[in-house]
Parts: structure tokens; C-alpha cells; sequence
């Protein structure tokens, strides 16, 4: 069964052909990072409207690239939320004139737990022996982790009380003056950096409270690169060094903290079989190498590409919903809206 996948939920626009749910045909993504990076982050209006402008020249790209027709498809795919409310409205409008006009079901899908599917994304064997799971979401907009008994199912057990960890990584690199989004320039800067140099509040450290929070070593962070950085020379060697040890200092507390919600979550939920990594955040190695070293169970990490906003994940959890569903009628009503934040479900 063919796929296509629709996501527009914030600044990516991308379409992806994924056959019987890991297989991945064509994945193809337009960002317009660039034009948001001029504002310093993602502005909603630009967002929507890049997203008109890319949909079409995508589809055709996607079409040549994977030899595949759209007129092949099995079904449609698409974010529903949660994500900026005008940048969803066009991928679901584009998404429903789609299957209204092939007369193929619709799947609307959860962006937040579809990263989770980036991750087993050209996994071969069974998936489903990855289950009971934990998965991780540590994207720019949500840091989740939740309790899986299947593919399809979601139990959230962990989730900010403030900023995400990777909208944080961006707040920081602004703090810090590099380009956006911050997460990448903090990886690079922080490999310079010295252990200890710098102290780092420990954040939520009581091992029975579930939930992370960042704005706290945000703030931190700015009022101690005011401190350090009082009289010392924008272009000097010493404000380069000052900044690599606080990106170093406060990626290490970052990630500390997902070790430590692991850790916890694995005794609130025992015999779990996987730690399932996704999100934007993942593509980061020293995030990588914090949670190899705090699982007790098999981590499964996305491909570097499916790491930040694809629409293959979101066709890997529409086959699977489209799967599960005992009647497939239910995709072919369409009425539904999308959702901003929260899910309706959820
Ligand atoms: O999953 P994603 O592409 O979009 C959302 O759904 O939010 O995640 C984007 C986030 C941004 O905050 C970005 O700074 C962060 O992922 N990010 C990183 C790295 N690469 C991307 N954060 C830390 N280290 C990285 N290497
Ligand atoms: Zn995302």
C-alpha cells in the first residue's frame, strides 16, 4: 500500500510517497528557514504562505524523483496538528482536494506522534517487537515522552511545563548571537567548550516529578553571558571562548535532564523493550551519546533526515492507523478541521 504524506504544520512543507508503512519512495521538503531566519524565528503568515507557493513544484519533484504517479496512491495522509493554524489549513485543504479527486481515503494524522514513526522509517524485521515502548519526542516545539503499548498507541507520561527543549536551544543561540534556529550553532559551539567552566542550575531534579522545564536555564543562561561577557570584546578570543563554555554547560544540562526523565520513567514503567528517539533535537550526537549511556533497553535513533519535519513519518503512522481502523469508511469522511495545540484526543 502507497502512501503519500502531507506536512505543513510549521515551516517545512513536505510530501513523501512511503510504501506499507517503512519504506520510503520519495521524501521531499521545501523549508523556508531562510526567509524565516531574517525574523529570528518562525513567523506564522510567511509560514502559510511559502507553503501555497511550495505545494505544487513539490508534488511534481516528488513524482520524478520517485518515479511514482499520484495517480498510484492508496491514500492520503495528512497533519491535522498540532501546528500554526494557517500553515495546517493549506496542507489539509491541498490534502482533501487530493483524495476528494483520486476517491482515496483520508488519514489525518498527529504531527507529535508521527515524529515517533520518522524513527523506525527503513527499519526492517517486525517493528512491533519494539513494543512496550518509550518514545521520545524532543523536537522544537515538544518535549514528550510517552508509554506505547503499540505503534498507534500514545500515553503521554512526560511533557513541558514551559519552553521545549529544542525551542530553548533557540532562545539560547539567540542569547549567544548565532543564526536560527540555534540548536545546530549550540552543537558546533559547545565542542569548544570546557567542562565546568560554567555552572548550570539542575532542572526538576526530584526523581517522582514526570515533567521537564527549560525556561529556567534559559534564563540562566542570559543573565550569566551578561555576567561573563561585561567589558570583554565582541570579536575576542575570550567572548568565543566564553560562549562555547556556556553552549557546552547548558547542552550538557539539557540533555542530563531527558537521561534523568528516562531513568524515572523506566521505574514507573517497567519492562518496557525500546527507548524510540524523534524529534528535531535527535539529530544532535551528544544527545545521542547522553541517552545511549542512561538505557537500560534497546534505542532505536531516527535517520539524520527524518530527525526535523518530513511527511514520510506522517505517512508511516497514517498506513498504521489506516491499518488498524476495523472500517475504513471512517477516512473517507472528510468534514473534520485541523486542531492548533492540543489534540482532540488527547
Ligand atoms: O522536529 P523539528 O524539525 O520541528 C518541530 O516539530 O519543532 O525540530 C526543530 C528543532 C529546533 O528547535 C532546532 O533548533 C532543533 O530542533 N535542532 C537541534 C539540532 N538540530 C535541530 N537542537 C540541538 N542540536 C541539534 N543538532
Ligand atoms: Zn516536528
Amino acid at each position: 500500500m502507497i502512501v503519500l504524506g502531507v506536512e505543513s504544520s510549521c515551516d517545512e512543507t513536505a510530501l513523501a510517497f512511503v510504501k506499507d508503512g517503512t519504506i520510503v519512495l520519495g521524501s521531499e521538503v521545501a523549508s523556508s528557514v531562510s526567509k524565516q531566519a531574517l525574523f529570528g524565528g518562525v513567523v506564522p503568515e510567511v509560514a502559510a504562505r511559502e507553503h501555497v507557493k511550495a505545494l505544487l513544484p513539490l508534488i511534481e519533484s516528488l513524482e520524478k524523483k520517485s518515479g511514482v504517479s499520484i495517480n498510484n496512491i492508496d491514500a492520503v495522509a495528512v497533519t491535522r496538528g498540532p501546528g500554526l493554524i494557517g500553515a495546517l489549513l493549506v496542507g489539509v485543504s491541498f490534502a482533501k482536494a487530493l483524495a476528494v479527486s483520486l476517491q482515496k481515503p483520508l488519514i489525518p494524522v498527529d504531527h507529535v506522534h508521527a515524529h515517533v514513526h520518522g524513527a523506525l522509517l527503513g527499519l526492517t524485521g517486525n517493528v512491533d517487537q519494539l513494543f512496550p515502548a518509550l518514545s521520545l519526542v524532543i523536537s522544537g516545539g515538544h518535549s514528550n515522552i510517552y508509554y506505547m503499548r503499540s505503534p498507534t498507541n500514545f500515553e503521554k507520561l512526560v511533557s513541558s511545563i514551559d519552553d521545549a527543549c529544542g525551542e530553548c536551544f533557540d532562545k539560547v543561540g539567540k542569547i549567544l548571537g548565532t543564526p536560527y534556529p540555534g540548536g545546530p550553532h549550540i552543537e558546533v559551539l559547545a565542542r569548544s567548550g570546557n567542562k565546568g567552566s560554567v555552572d548550570m542550575p539542575v532542572m526538576v531534579k526530584e526523581r517522582n516529578r514526570l515533567e521537564f522545564s527549560y525556561s529556567g536555564l534559559k534564563t540562566h543562561v542570559l543573565n550569566t553571558f551578561r555576567r561573563l561577557s561585561l567589558g570583554v570584546g565582541d570579536d575576542s578570543l575570550e567572548m568565543a571562548q566564553i560562549k562555547a563554555d556556556i553552549a557546552y554547560s547548558f547542552q550538557e544540562e539539557a540533555f542530563l535532564q531527558i537521561a534523568r526523565k528516562i531513568k524515572s520513567v523506566q521505574k514507573v514503567r517497567p519492562g518496557t523493550k525500546s527507548v524510540i528517539v524523534s524529534g528535531g533535537v535527535a539529530a544532535n550526537q551528544r544527545f545521542r551519546e547522553i541517552v545511549a549511556e542512561n538505557s537500560a533497553t534497546e534505542i532505536v535513533f531516527p535517520k539524520l533526515t527524518y530527525c526535523s519535519d518530513n511527511a514520510a513519518m506522517i505517512a508511516a503512522l497514517g498506513f498504521c492507523l489506516f491499518k488498524n481502523e476495523q472500517d475504513a469508511r471512517v477516512f473517507d469522511i472528510i468534514d473534520w478541521d485541523p486542531y492548533s495545540r492540543q489534540s482532540i484526543h488527547t
